[in-house]
């Protein structure tokens, strides 16, 4: 059977990923999950371990579930690689918020000055992962789920000696949801052609049983006085004249860039009323593990739907089937770009549909982007460029050129004091610096 090791175990995102491998068990023979985290994330992975062993043996699978600190271990002779770790866990994701917020800066966790800094801490730990790989599993696919997950693919795809590499997030598949709720159909009938960035993707259109809907999927969004479905995220609604002639579904997080103003106000009332999203998900994180200590409970819980994340594991789980049972289906995901999109650098990660091989990810051809996108997804390719290189290299001038170029600072002075406060308060979980 096959060996999955998933690092930063200790997510409580974990019981989403399990009942995923439950579900597909008749297609995808696993025998092994390694979950694997460090000391400071020992007693969640306990937890949340005990209840992942607890889901298998409710299941009657032959799956064993290893608990571990030795990543080594769990990557040896892998042959799927998942990663869901968050370095400096959710206290890091709060100063990523809170601190750009005095300088009236919108602070989020995957975009802006937040998307910079969550880059920077993380790069160095997944190349670092990947070297590991070479060694110890060099066979194995990397599906990636850290965030920010399209700067981590763009580090992979540059500094790794790894090419099999995908990088994940829920955000495409939420959309097919979200439209197949307000078509009021099953999920199943719709399909969106996504072209752009992670968390910056386009629906250039969208269809019902194979037949163009996009004219009335773009009428139905602009009846909605919120745009946004992922939980994490509450929009607006979209100007009619705006949505009419832009004529792309829209993503939830192109509301900071498209409402950059309203979302900045929204997100400093937020942390003023109820704090951070990091210190809202801290509390929710509390209650999900006092749940899952509960030796009865053997289920994924329900609460766990309140985090942004949903459907993650289908997300994670059809991949991961679909590359070893060679489906050659049409799934939406962060890969090297190949040519697929015209007007981004051929070894750059893209997130756009793919079809799903044996051999990987093989993105489906866009040409270029329609006029009023591309120039924003160049933009925001290469503020990840950059972001990735001052990872990498620890050069403080490419973290200010970074945050420069970030449509969400407007200025270098600006960018500047940013990035030293920033430094200075994620110093620990910085060492190239
Ligand atoms: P979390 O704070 O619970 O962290 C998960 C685990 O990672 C913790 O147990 C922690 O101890 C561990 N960890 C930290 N550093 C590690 C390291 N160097 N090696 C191994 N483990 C380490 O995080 P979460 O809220 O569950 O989110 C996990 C990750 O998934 C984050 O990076 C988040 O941004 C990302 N995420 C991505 C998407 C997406 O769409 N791609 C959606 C939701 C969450
Ligand atoms: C969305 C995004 C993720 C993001 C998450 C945040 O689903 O796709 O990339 O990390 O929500 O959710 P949280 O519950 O942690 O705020
Ligand atoms: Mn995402
Ligand atoms: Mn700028």
């Amino acid at each position: 059977g096959l060996k999955i090791a998933t690092i930063g175990g200790g997510s409580s995102y974990t019981p989403e990923l399990i009942e995923g491998f439950i579900k597909r068990y008749d297609e995808l023979p696993v025998s092994e999950i390694w979950l694997v985290d460090i000391e400071e994330g020992q007693e969640k992975l306990n937890i949340v371990g005990n209840l992942a062993k607890r889901m298998i043996a409710k299941a009657g699978l032959p799956i064993d579930i290893h608990l571990t600190l030795d990543r080594a271990a769990a990557l040896k002779d892998a042959d799927f690689v998942t990663t869901q770790f968050r370095v400096g866990l959710l206290d890091a994701r709060a100063k990523d918020e809170r601190i750009p917020l005095k300088y009236g800066v919108l602070g989020q966790e995957t975009n802006g000055p937040g998307g910079l800094f969550k880059g920077l801490r993380t790069i160095p730990v997944i190349l670092d992962i990947c070297k590991d790989m070479e060694e110890l599993c060099p066979d194995a696919w990397l599906i990636n789920f850290t965030n920010p997950a399209g700067m981590v693919t763009e580090a992979v795809l540059r500094y790794a000696n790894i090419d099999k590499v995908v990088g994940l997030c829920n955000v495409p598949i939420g959309m097919e949801m979200a439209v197949a709720e307000l078509l009021e159909v099953d999920h199943s009938r719709i399909r969106i052609d996504f072209a752009g960035l992670n968390h910056m993707v386009y629906g250039l259109d969208v269809y019902l049983d194979g037949v163009s809907v996009k004219d009335q999927v773009i009428k139905m969004v602009t009846a909605l006085d919120d745009n946004s479905f992922v939980k994490n995220i509450h929009g607006f609604g979209w100007e009619p004249e705006f949505l009419k002639a832009i004529n792309v579904i829209l993503c939830p997080y192109h509301n900071y860039y498209y409402k950059s103003r309203e979302m900045f106000e929204k997100v400093k009332q937020e942390a003023e009323a109820e704090g951070t999203r990091a210190e809202v998900v801290q509390k929710l994180e509390k209650e999900l593990f006092e749940l899952y200590k509960d030796p009865n409970l053997d289920i994924k819980p329900l609460q766990l739907e309140k985090r942004g994340g949903a459907y993650y594991s289908d997300a994670a789980v059809r991949l991961i089937s679909s590359i070893y049972n060679d489906k050659r289906d049409i799934q939406p995901v962060n890969t090297r770009n190949n040519g697929a999109i015209a007007s981004i650098p051929d070894e750059s990660a893209v997130e756009i549909s793919c079809v799903i091989t044996k051999d990987g990810p093989k993105p489906i051809a866009v040409g270029d982007l329609p006029v009023p996108v591309r120039g924003l997804v160049q933009q925001i390719k290469s503020f990840e460029r950059v972001a990735a290189e001052a990872a990498v290299t620890g050069d403080r001038n490419l973290a200010v050129l970074a945050l420069t170029i970030n449509p969400l600072v407007a200025s270098d002075t600006l960018a500047k004091q940013i990035v030293d406060d920033m430094l200075e308060a994620h110093k620990k979980y910085l060492p190239q610096f």
